[in-house]
Formats: structure tokens, sequence, C-alpha cells
């Protein structure tokens, strides 16, 4: 009888022992869902051909103007396309950005250097927010570069009247993903070094 209450009561202190450890564990990472989309990130390239809507096309830029950018100077302008002509145009002029022949849009990110000169560094912040964002409300999207290759920015250019002092860092289609695609896993211990390489 006696053994058998100090196992109850054993059990009983090992199972609020265990309860504590898990309700500790949960308020130590308290994610409010940005650790899940950023491990769920990936690069889309292939896309269905329906439309974005309005509201989420907003959600997308609020999320790159909520970037940080160096002394809060938000250097960022933003070029939505969705004309499909000019998505074409661009998809054949771009060699590393032909998914903008299957997104029915694109962001083009762009800074303005008079106002910065690393306006390129905010501007990446801001497009990767743009990359979460899609990611968290199940649109696809992907960084195609245009700075710092001349040519590619060129063909920006040419196709969005833009002023000189605006410089394009990315265009970004945006869609619905074709397909279902997994994230790459990138965890290397071998890059991280602690108080000495
Ligand atoms: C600065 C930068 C430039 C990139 N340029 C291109 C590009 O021109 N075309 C493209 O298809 N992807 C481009 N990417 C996407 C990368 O290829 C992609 O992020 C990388 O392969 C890792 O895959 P993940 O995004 O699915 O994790 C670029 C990404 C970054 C950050």
């Amino acid at each position: 009888m006696k053994s058998s209450f100090l196992t109850i009561g054993l059990a009983s202190l090992l199972f609020l022992a265990t309860g504590y450890n898990l309700v500790k564990a949960q308020n130590e990472v308290q994610d409010q869902g940005a650790i899940e989309t950023i491990f769920a990130r990936k690069s889309v390239r292939s896309f269905l051909p329906d439309p974005v809507e309005e509201e989420k096309i907003e959600l997308l830029l609020k999320a790159g103007m909520a970037a940080p950018s160096g002394k809060n100077i938000q250097p960022w302008e933003f070029i939505v396309v969705d004309d499909r002509a000019t998505l074409d145009a661009m998809a054949e002029e771009l060699p590393y950005a032909k998914s903008l022949k299957e997104s029915p849009m694109a962001i083009i990110v762009c800074g303005d250097s008079a106002k910065s000169f690393y306006w390129y560094l905010d501007c990446s912040a801001s497009a990767q927010n743009i990359l979460l964002a899609a990611e968290s409300i199940g649109l696809g999207a992907v960084w195609t570069a245009t700075y710092p290759y001349e040519e590619r920015m060129d063909v920006v250019k040419k196709h969005i009247d833009m002023p000189d002092n605006i410089v394009s860092l990315c265009v970004i289609p945006v869609g619905y993903p074709s397909s279902p695609q997994p994230a790459k896993d990138k965890w290397d211990a071998t890059k991280v070094h602690r108080n000495n390489w």
C-alpha cells in the first residue's frame, strides 16, 4: 500500500516536471509563424496562370516597405507589372528570368541611388520580406537579379520608363505555384563559429 502511494507520487511529480519543461520550452521559443515561413520559403519558377488578388499584392508591397533600412531612409521604389506584353518581353530579354513568361505578375524592387549609397542593401532586405510574405500567403516568388548587371538593368529601364537615379535591384515574378515544392535544407554546422574562427 505504502509503495503504491510512493509510485503514484513519483509518477505525478514526473508528469508535472515533464509538463513544466514542455511549457517552458514553448515559452522560450515563441514562434508567431515567421520561423515556419522562413524555413518553408523556396524559389518558385513555375506558376499557374491565375491572377494574384489586389489585396495580396498590396500585402506584399507593405511587407517590402516594412523592411529595415539604414538611417530609416527607405530608399525603395516598387514597380508592379501585370501587363502580359511587358512580362513576356522582359522574359525574352532577361536570361535568368524566364519564369516571367508564366507568372501573372512581377514586382520590380528598385532603389533610389541618390537617397542612399547603400540602397541595394536596404532593398535586399525589402526583397526578402516580399519573398517571405509571398510564401506565407501561399504564393510563389523568385528573386531574379538585375543589379549589378548593366545589361539586365538596361532591359528593365527600356520597358519601364523610370528616372535615372532609380536602379532596379531585382525582378520578382509572383504567382500561384504550379506544384508544391519543398524548401532546401541549408543548415551547415561548419559555417558557425563562436567567439573565434
Ligand atoms: C542576389 C540573388 C540573385 C539571384 N538571381 C537569380 C536569377 O537571376 N534567376 C533565378 O532564377 N534565381 C535567382 N536567385 C535565386 C537563387 O537561385 C536561389 O535563391 C538559390 O538557388 C537557393 O534556392 P532557394 O531560394 O529555393 O532556397 C537569386 C537569389 C539571390 C539572393
